[in-house]
Formats: structure tokens, C-alpha cells, sequence
């Protein structure tokens, strides 16, 4: 794949994004926006396959719209985005194609289908033996992996919770540090268990770490039948296999670890919710894919909120983004999403490798609602920095506590307002405080009590949490995230950051067996010898 057709600061549309940012970006103020046009709640929201997105309250009006879209054009996002599509190795530093979306495409659809659909029947077969509980005996499900290869699990199991099956329980061990397997193995008993050792590389130091622990529990507590017992879902089936394992579901080098929970590290999904609820898993993110490929940049959601990142990244000078997602299933999609987002977009060069002179990737963070509220929402309305928040809300639940899921919608669609509406000194003024000192004057009080307001946020309103909802959801994520990238002209697909640290913890490793600080510097050697003492 060639570089963007142009770099976006060097684009007309970024010139002239700059001056209509210093002209009327920087003073934009929602609330004389939504007075001046009654019907921009309509002109700003659009639907995607299974969701409605409320863009309207973002510090955009049509002209920065306009101009964006000019900006997409120039840095020929449309071209990249068929790149992926079509095979392309835009992956380029590491000379790799992108088809996380052939993983969803239907039997004949996409490229590689044969091999994709191939492993998917063979792994969704597997998946209902085992969720045949009488026949497998299976009762728990150890999903040993890190980064993509548990992050889409850990987060979708728990998202779909209503959809799991009622027998069998889901644990996921990252970490390398002990205290996370731990806990998870007290717990469980060899003969109802299955690990399934995630690695796309099947050569990661925690994985391979605590898959070695699994199997010296397994064995220390009488398990027997290893070949039952332990699964891997790799690219690296001949490391899986002198590991031991004789049931392994591949995937391949064009599945990047962040976007494979659509491939076999899906397995502990499709265990949890069953064949036909992983086929609607895909088939959400399916439909997602032809929105994104298929509908102009103007209503394509995916690609608006790329755009917005840009405007709010590269004008507004906003440095972080908060996820609040208004349902306690999706508690893991800000871990999910800062992975997908941070590790895809962190990145300080251009596809030539020359430094940027501009920021990408956000902070991406966040946590369900109500519970953030409660926590840093002080911050979100009454902090020194603008943080754009997203609300992902769901209009119906999968329980029958219906006064509970009103109350968490109201708060939902109250914290968006809060955010854009403020509060003045002088409404503050007019209102009680009983809480408040009485050693002072009221004036101090209403200013402590003031809301600048003007907070952007974006809301997504889902009907239900189903399986193809979710999908949905995920791939929309996705494409917001290549979008960026692609005005960015970065390699989103890569991910060299996390080599160094890698490199010298295992420089460090026997140094802490042996105490030899030669040639350490000052502060790691001091902390070493502290370890050691
Ligand atoms: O953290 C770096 C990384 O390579 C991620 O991109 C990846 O998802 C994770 O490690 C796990 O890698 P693997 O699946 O090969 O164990």
C-alpha cells in the first residue's frame, strides 16, 4: 500500500480546518448551536447497523463537518480503507495485510474464506462437545492469555452474560504476576477443567509463564488426560504442539493480536455463548464492515468519528477521551478499547518514519455507569481540561429490573446534558446549598457551584445487548480507529513500543537471580539491590 495521498498537515482542508478552528472552533458554544438550528439533534445523528449515534453534542457545526470530510478525501482514507479490504499489506513495517474483516465475512465473501471458515466450523464443532457439559464434563474455562489474546474475551464473555451458558464458568489469567492465576486455581478442580492457551506468537513471557503453571498444577492435583484438557489457539501450531497440545486452532499473520477475537482466540466466546450466538458475533461486525465500506464518508459513523477524534485531537488540543459505557456488561471495553485504540494509534511517526509534528492517540479510559459518576465525573464538569465523553447507552435489558434500568438511563442522558448545559454563578445563585459552609459569602458558594458547560460527548444508543449488537459495536470501534490513523498517515497496525521493555526485562530477569548490576544505571540498579536485600 502507497502512503496517504497526502499527509493531513500538509492538506488544504487541515489550512483551512486550522482557520475555521481559530475563527469558530475555538468559541463554538453547544448551546447557541442547538438554539440557532432547532433541528440539529436531526442533522447530527445518524444511524449504523444496530446503533444510533448522537453526534450532536460535539463542538462541530456543518462547516467543520465540511471540512473534515475535505480532509478524509485528501489523505485518501477511502483508498486505504479498500486497501484493507481488499488484502493489501498497509500493515508496512511489517509487511502484512489487515483482514480482521475477512474473519466476519460470510462463507465465499471474503479472502482466505476457505481457510477462515474452515477453522471456524472446525472450533464452533468443538466449542458445542464441550458445551455438551454432561457429555465433557467441563465446568470451567481458563483462558490464559494477554493483551488481544484476552482483552476481546475477557471483555465480550461478561458483555454477553445473559447469552452464557449457565454450567460452565470463565476465568482469564494475564498476568504474569502470580496473584492472577492464583486465585482463579484455588478454585477449581483438574477434571472440570479447560485451559485454553491463547498466544498468537505462542512465545509471550506471561502467557508461556502461566501456561507452564497451569500444567504443573494440573499435574500436581492428579489431573490427568493433558491432550483434553489443555487447547491453544495460536499462528504458532508447531510451538503449540511441542508445548504438548494436540488440539489447536490456528489463525494467521493478517489477524493482528488487538483485532483477533473475531479468529480462534474467540474460542472462550464461542464456548460461552455457542455457535449460532458467535455466528451473530460475526455477522454484527459483518454488517458493520459493508457500513464502513459502503456508505459515504457523510453518514459512514465510523469514519465521523475518526474525523471528530482528529478535530478534538489536532485543534481542540484534547488530549484524552472517556468511555462510559452505561451498562455494567461492557465494564472491560475501556481495558478492550485502550489496547485497540492506544497500541493501534500511539505511535510518533509517519509511515515514512518521520516524527510527527502533531498528537495522536488520545488517552482512551473510562469505566460503566452510574459508577464513574461517582468517582471522576467531578473532574469531567468541573475540571481545568475538556475530556469528550462517550455514553453507550442500551435501551433494553436483558433483566426484568425495570425501575433499576430507567434510573441508569436518566443518568445517562442527564450527565450529557450536565456536560453540555453547565450551570451559571447566576443560576447557582438562586439555589439552595444546604450542604454548604455558612462561613461563606453566597457569591463564593455559587462559584464553587458553577458549571462552565460546553463539554462535548457523544452518545450510542443500542436497542439490546445482543451477541450482533455487540459485533456491531466492536467493529464500529475498529473502524473509528483506522479512520484516525489514516488521517494521521500512521501505521495502526503495528506495535514496536512494546519491544524494549520486553527486551530488557529479560535482561533484568537473571540479574535479579544473580545481583550483577554491571552496566545498569543508577535507579534500576539501586531498586534491584533493593529487591534482593
Ligand atoms: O503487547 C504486545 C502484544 O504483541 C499485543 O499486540 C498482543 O495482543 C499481545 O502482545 C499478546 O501477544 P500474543 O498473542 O502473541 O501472546
Amino acid at each position: 500500500m502507497s502512503a496517504p495521498a497526502a499527509r493531513c498537515d500538509r492538506t488544504e482542508a487541515w489550512a483551512a480546518l486550522r482557520g475555521h478552528y481559530e475563527a469558530h472552533g475555538r468559541d463554538f458554544d453547544l448551546r447557541d448551536a442547538f438554539a440557532r438550528d432547532p433541528q440539529r439533534f436531526a442533522h447530527f445523528s445518524f444511524e449504523a447497523p444496530e446503533l444510533f449515534a448522537d453526534l450532536s453534542k460535539n463542538l462541530v457545526d456543518v462547516a467543520t463537518l465540511r471540512f473534515l470530510l475535505d480532509l478524509a478525501r485528501e489523505c485518501g482514507v477511502e483508498a486505504r480503507r479498500d486497501a484493507m479490504f481488499a488484502g493489501a499489506p498497509i500493515n508496512t513495517t511489517e509487511g502484512r495485510a489487515v483482514l480482521h474483516t475477512a474473519l466476519r465475512a460470510p462463507r465465499g465473501a471474503g479472502p482466505f474464506s476457505d481457510d477462515v471458515h474452515g477453522v471456524l466450523d472446525t472450533m464452533l464443532a468443538y466449542a458445542e462437545t464441550v458445551r455438551d457439559t454432561a457429555a465433557s464434563g467441563i465446568r470451567d474455562v481458563v483462558n490464559i492469555g494477554i493483551g488481544g489474546s484476552d482483552l476481546g474475551p475477557q471483555m465480550v464473555v461478561p458483555a454477553l452474560d445473559a447469552f452464557v451458558h449457565p454450567k460452565i464458568d470463565f476465568h482469564f489469567v494475564s498476568n504474569v504476576d502470580g496473584h492472577d492465576i492464583a486465585p482463579v486455581l484455588r478454585r477449581l478442580d483438574p477434571a472440570t477443567t479447560l485451559f485454553v492457551i491463547a498466544s498468537k506468537t505462542f512465545t509471550t513471557q506471561e502467557t508461556m509463564a502461566n501456561a507452564h503453571a497451569a500444567r504443573a498444577w494440573f499435574v500436581a492435583r492428579g489431573g490427568t488426560d493433558t491432550a483434553k484438557h489443555f487447547v491453544a489457539t495460536t499462528t504458532n501450531v508447531k510451538a503449540a504442539a511441542e508445548f504438548g497440545i494436540t488440539t489447536t486452532f490456528g489463525f494467521w499473520d493478517w489477524v493482528g493480536g488487538r483485532y483477533s477475537l473475531w479468529s480462534a482466540i474467540g474460542l472462550p466466546v464461542a464456548l460461552a455463548i455457542g455457535a449460532d450466538h458467535f455466528r451473530a458475533l460475526l455477522a454484527g461486525a459483518h454488517a458493520m464492515d459493508r457500513h464502513f465500506a459502503d456508505t459515504p464518508l457523510e453518514k459512514n459513523v465510523p469514519a465521523l468519528l475518526g474525523l471528530i477524534d482528529v478535530w478534538y485531537r489536532n485543534f481542540h488540543g484534547f488530549g484524552s477521551r472517556s468511555v462510559a459505557p452505561y451498562h455494567q456488561g461492557l465494564k472491560r471495553l475501556p481495558a478492550y478499547l485502550q489496547q485497540l485504540e492506544m497500541e493501534s494509534n500511539g505511535k510518533r511517526v509517519d509511515l515514512d518514519g518521520a516524527a510527527l509534528p502533531y498528537g495522536t492517540s488520545p488517552v482512551v479510559w473510562g469505566e460503566p455507569g452510574t459508577n464513574g459518576q461517582h468517582a471522576y465525573f467531578q473532574m469531567l464538569h468541573q475540571g481545568t481540561d475538556t475530556i469528550p465523553v462517550e455514553f453507550i447507552a442500551v435501551k433494553q435489558p436483558t433483566h426484568s429490573f425495570g425501575d433499576l434500568h430507567t434510573k441508569l438511563l436518566a443518568n445517562c442522558l442527564a450527565q450529557s446534558q450536565a456536560l453540555m448545559l453547565g450551570k451559571t454563578t447566576a443560576q447557582a445563585l438562586t439555589e439552595r446549598a444546604p450542604t454548604a459552609s455558612r462561613a461563606l459569602d453566597a457569591d463564593t458558594v455559587a462559584r464553587h457551584r458553577t458549571f462552565p458547560g460546553n463539554r462535548p460527548s457523544t452518545t450510542l444508543l443500542l436497542e439490546q445487548l445482543t451477541p450482533r449488537a455487540l459485533g456491531a459495536l466492536i467493529a464500529l470501534y475498529e473502524h473509528r480507529v483506522f479512520t484516525s490513523g489514516a488521517l494521521w498517515g500512521i501505521n495502526s497496525f503495528d506495535q514496536w513500543g512494546v519491544e524494549l521493555g520486553k527486551a530488557l526485562a529479560n535482561d533484568l530477569l537473571p540479574r535479579l537471580a544473580s545481583g550483577d548490576t554491571t552496566g545498569l544505571d543508577a535507579s534500576t540498579a539501586g531498586l534491584l539491590a533493593r529487591l534482593r536485600s
